[in-house]
């Protein structure tokens, strides 16, 4: 059996006013009146038979009204503050057999390609049934520095690099061998368990703590904090022997910041200016002048205006701004 885990733990503050910390942007009802959340569960419906939901305090409302339109039972795990994805996947696994296999995925991202998508899986569940931890790879287009390179060789993988500075991103890149991590896993939860005691004990240890002391799903805060806050990129993907790759097909965009999200509109044929400047949130007339590459955000109680390239300081100014995010 395969069972879709959801990660729903992100609130997305590079995504800032758009998202926002009671409204993160997976449950933003911007894709043809759907949320990514909604997107996700739909995408794998029919892969899986079982589902799991690791979201948190703040958003497992959203949540648990979005799984009502689905006609499929789910279990709800519930952390009381955010410990971070090997934690996260740790508590999934823990409440699985250890036979069964997870396809692990996050609630935020863009997926289109259905027919791919399902060759891919396919792949992924074949190879995780024999005891591997099986990533998605997606053909990097530029020195991305937000997401983690998985060195390959045909299926086999050769290292797995967790977000690289500029440099080392670039030589990824002119190598060729280089394939970007998409975010999705698939593997058995015994095996994941398995490898996560090895390499990381103390998440392993405080993680099964706080699971068998869960109250319907939900998580005790004061067990929780004692988990270290590690993502499973580094916690196991990094270390490892047993990782495989299949190359993906479908088209992939993580929409992590306004740069992604700019990308994905023009792509689809979004308005965009002669010196490609673009608006998001509102369709007032809008004119820039002298400027290039500006993406203007607007909401009800909050402008935005930025350089495209410069998308990843957002999340400094939500830091900043924590009082009205
Ligand atoms: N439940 C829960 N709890 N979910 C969480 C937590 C948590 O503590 N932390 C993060 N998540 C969810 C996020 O909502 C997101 O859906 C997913 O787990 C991945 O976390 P991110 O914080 O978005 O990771 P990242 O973007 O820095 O990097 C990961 O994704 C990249 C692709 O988008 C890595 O796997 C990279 O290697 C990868 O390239
Ligand atoms: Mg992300």
């Amino acid at each position: 059996t395969v069972t879709h885990v959801v990660l729903t733990g992100g609130i997305g503050s590079r995504l800032w006013p758009l998202s926002r910390k009671t409204l993160p942007k997976q449950y933003l009802e911007l894709f043809d009146g759907e949320s990514l959340f909604e997107k996700t569960v739909a995408r794998n419906q029919n892969v899986s038979n079982k589902m799991i939901v690791v979201g948190n305090i703040e958003n497992y409302k959203m949540s648990n009204a979005i799984m009502s339109k689905f006609d499929k039972p789910f279990i709800h795990i519930v952390e009381a503050l955010p410990r971070n994805t090997a934690a996260a996947i740790a508590f999934a696994a823990f409440a699985s057999k250890p036979e069964d296999v997870l396809l692990i995925t996050p609630s935020d991202h863009i997926i289109e390609g259905s027919s791919a998508y399902s060759t891919a899986l396919q792949q992924a569940i074949d190879l995780a049934n024999k005891d591997y931890l099986v990533t998605f790879g997606i053909k990097p287009t530029k020195p991305e520095t937000g997401y983690g390179y998985i060195e390959f060789e045909n299926e086999n993988v050769i290292a797995f690099h967790e977000k690289p500075n500029l440099e080392t991103a670039k030589t990824y890149l002119k190598r060729g061998n280089y394939f970007w991590n998409s975010g999705l896993f698939c593997f058995k939860a015994g095996k994941f368990l398995e490898e996560l005691k090895k390499q990381e004990p103390e998440v392993y240890e405080t993680s099964k703590v706080a699971w068998e002391a869960n109250k319907d799903g939900f998580l005790d805060y004061n067990l929780s904090l004692k988990i270290p806050s590690i993502s499973i990129d580094y916690a196991v993907m990094e270390r490892s022997k047993d990782i495989k790759v299949v190359a993906a097909n479908f088209e992939w965009s993580d929409l992590g910041s306004f740069e992604s999200v700019y990308d994905y509109l023009v792509q689809k044929g979004h308005p965009i200016d002669t010196n490609r400047n673009i608006v998001i949130g509102t369709s007032m007339h809008t004119t820039f002048i002298g400027v290039k590459n500006c993406i203007l955000i607007y909401t009800a109680d909050a402008l935005m205006v930025l350089q495209k390239e410069n998308s990843q300081e957002v999340k400094q100014v939500y830091q900043q701004l924590e009082s009205i995010a």
